[in-house]
């Protein structure tokens, strides 16, 4: 296996980098010279985030791929799309996400934040593991939280009809967890092939997250800005992660300030991270 040797020249797919987290990551990243495609819902804000991208470093190549991650169909035409358009993928990050104050259904019929969150990523990352395996060294980076702590998943109420409360927060835990027992599983299925999967905590940053609940919600992060971190240090070891020579050594790793940290004893249940991905299979079936 060749040396990893940064991130440069690299094909790096990134889900939610219009704003936020994502788009400081993917400004960064192609800095550091690597070849960034946006993933985004809206064509419009993909033209801002990659003029915003392309300002910060000049002359980038920055491409767009449009999807709603809530719509498994469109999660598949991503796919095929990415694969029609690069022969090559080296770096998937899974790093679009959103929490819902009110129980919402996707398209087919998923809870909204376990779709976008959750199985987005899960559907995403499998079926483009043929071509990330296929372009070896590659790595997979997933943005967790550190709201997984305290959550467990609902394997008797996945659509969370019955259990659904506390304004979505219980729920995005959920959710933040199925990321990294997604990423503990993964690694696992992925070891020996050359392609290593990790998640990261970014800290609490000062991004759009949550300005879709409302006035009361975007009061409250309004006022807990200052408190939060910006988007670049949030975006810091993400931008570690798939970057650095360092972090190649570790697989199935959840991160915090380009640390391996400890996640919540529900995140390290293997039995559990075997059940999520037999159950997340089930709910992608086409
Ligand atoms: N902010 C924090 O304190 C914090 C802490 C821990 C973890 N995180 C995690 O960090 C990640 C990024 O969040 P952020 O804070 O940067 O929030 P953000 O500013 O709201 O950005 C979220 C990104 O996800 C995209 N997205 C949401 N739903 C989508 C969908 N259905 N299809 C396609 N794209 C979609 C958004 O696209 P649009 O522009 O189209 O809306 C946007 O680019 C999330 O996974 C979040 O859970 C954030």
């Amino acid at each position: 296996m060749p040396p990893w040797g940064g991130v440069a020249g690299k094909r790096v797919l990134i889900t939610g980098a219009t704003r936020g987290i994502g788009l400081a990551a993917a400004i960064e990243l192609a800095r550091r010279g690597a070849q960034p495609t946006l993933v985004a819902r809206s064509e419009a804000r993909a033209a801002d985030a990659v003029s915003q991208i392309q300002a910060a470093a000049g002359g980038a190549t920055v491409d767009v791929l449009t999807a709603d991650l809530a719509s498994q169909a469109s999660v598949r035409q991503l796919a095929v799309d990415a694969q029609a358009r690069y022969p090559r993928i080296q770096v998937l990050i899974n790093n679009a996400g959103a929490i819902y104050a009110s129980r919402q259904l996707s398209p087919d019929g998923i809870e909204l934040t376990w779709a976008v969150n959750h199985l987005a990523p899960f559907l995403l990352t499998t079926v483009l593991l043929p071509r990330l395996t296929a372009s070896t060294p590659a790595r997979i980076v997933t943005t967790s939280s550190d709201a997984h702590r305290g959550a467990q998943i609902p394997f008797d109420d996945l659509n969370a009809q019955r259990t659904w409360g506390g304004f979505g927060f219980p729920r995005y835990g959920q959710t933040k967890l199925a990321n990294i027992l997604f990423t503990v599983e993964l690694a696992r299925r992925l070891a020996g092939t050359g392609v290593t999967a990790n998640c990261f905590h970014p800290g609490f940053v000062a991004t759009g997250f949550n300005r879709n609940n409302g006035l009361l919600m975007r009061v409250g992060m309004a006022i807990s800005r200052p408190f939060a971190r910006g988007a670049s240090k949030g975006a810091q070891t993400l931008v570690w992660l798939v970057d650095s020579d360092t972090a190649g050594a570790t697989t199935g790793g959840y991160f915090f300030d380009e640390r391996l940290v400890t996640p919540s004893a529900a995140a390290q249940d293997r039995e559990a991270a075997s059940r999520l991905w037999r159950v997340s299979e089930a709910q992608v079936q086409a």
